[in-house]
């Protein structure tokens, strides 16, 4: 089965062709991080503008890529929730129309389900139940996938993502946006141990975490320094902060392959491309004796071919969208967005 998916959550717009759930037959990705870098961050209404002018010259140029025409396709595909809500209504509505155009199925992908799928897409030999750690912008999740349209949320953050901790630290510290990648970088030179930052506990809630006090931390960290008239030494203030988020994440990720006694670590999600805790979590799943399913960095950041590694499940699930099919900012991986109201 041949699936055509489109992606339009944030600031890329991506369109792709999946054979099965798990063979990549094109994947492309235009991205608009040059635009947002302008401003610092990801201006919506711009990146709901530049999803409308480059959403049909994207799928046209996945359908070439796979060598196919729009009839080889059997279903269309789109993120649907969750997202900038401006952003996903227009590749959720120029997929459903395409679907109604062609008499083809349209399926309704949940971008979060998505980004785990992407693991289908370098593993084949991966199938549920497995334990994932999901750390996006938006993000950042214990997840227990029991099925592939069955999810379990055990943990998870109580206020900021993982990866908007790194876009606000990149901003603080001037480093430029994207702002996980700069951080990764910028890390690398640094001295983690020169600065504390505080790490997180709540209170009777062993796999939930928080990233504002962090953040806070950062931030007046810097601002003393200014008011002081102090030289700060960005790249270890960089370190400390990546090395905190990654002793936040990981030790959590630890208890929760002991408490459901996994045997398959999946991560997922943006800042899964992060080296610092790509090193750790391969130093985690050599303890904990399990097999750990990292995708390469170029497939945990936003694309489409996860969305139609995923919707090939939901389509086995029947899963498909209906006619008043809606998009959604919000949504938990939980829900099924074929179900839900307004
Ligand atoms: O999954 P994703 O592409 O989009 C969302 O669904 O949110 O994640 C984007 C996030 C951004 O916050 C970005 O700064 C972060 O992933 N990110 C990273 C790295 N590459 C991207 N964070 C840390 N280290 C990286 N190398
Ligand atoms: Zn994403």
């Amino acid at each position: 089965m041949r699936i055509l998916a489109i992606e339009s959550s944030c600031d890329e717009t991506a369109a792709a062709v999946i054979k099965d759930g798990r063979q990549i037959l094109s994947n492309i990705i235009d991205s608009q991080a040059e635009t947002h870098a302008l401003y610092g961050g990801v201006v919506p209404e711009i990146a709901s503008r530049g999803h409308m002018q480059a959403v049909v010259r994207v799928t046209e140029a996945a359908l070439r890529e796979a060598e196919c025409t729009r009839n080889d396709i059997d279903a269309v595909a789109a993120t649907c929730a969750p997202g900038l809500i401006g952003a996903v209504l227009v590749g959720a509505n120029f997929g459903k129309a395409l679907a109604l155009s062609l008499n083809k199925p349209f399926i309704p992908v949940h971008h979060i389900r998505g980004h785990i799928a992407a693991n289908y897409l370098i593993y084949p030999e991966l199938e549920p139940p497995f334990l994932t750690l999901v750390a996006s912008g938006g993000h950042s999740l214990l997840v227990m996938v029991h099925g592939y349209t069955d999810f379990e949320i055990i943990g998870g953050t109580r206020d900021d993502a993982a990866g908007e901790a790194f876009d606000k630290t990149a901003r603080v510290l001037g480093a430029g946006y994207p702002g996980g990648p700069k951080i990764d970088a910028l890390a690398q030179k640094g001295d983690p141990k020169k600065y504390r930052l505080p790490q997180s506990h709540v209170k009777d809630a062993p796999l939930d975490f928080s990233f504002s006090g962090l953040k806070t931390a950062v931030i007046n960290l810097v601002h003393n320094a200014e008011q002081k008239g102090e030289e700060i030494d960005r790249a270890s203030v960089a370190a400390a902060f990546q090395a905190a988020v990654v002793e936040t994440l990981v030790p959590r990720l630890g208890l929760a392959v002991r408490q459901t006694a996994t045997d398959n670590l999946v991560c997922a999600g943006g800042v899964a491309a992060n080296s610092s805790l790509r090193t750790a979590l391969e130093r985690l799943a050599a303890e904990q004796h399990c097999k750990l399913f990292l995708p390469p960095p170029a497939l945990c950041g936003d694309n489409a071919a996860m969305i139609g590694a995923q919707a090939f499940y939901e389509f086995q699930a029947g899963h498909l969208g209906h006619s008043g099919q809606n998009a959604y900012a919000t949504a938990e991986i939980t829900e099924n967005i074929c179900q839900k109201n307004g």
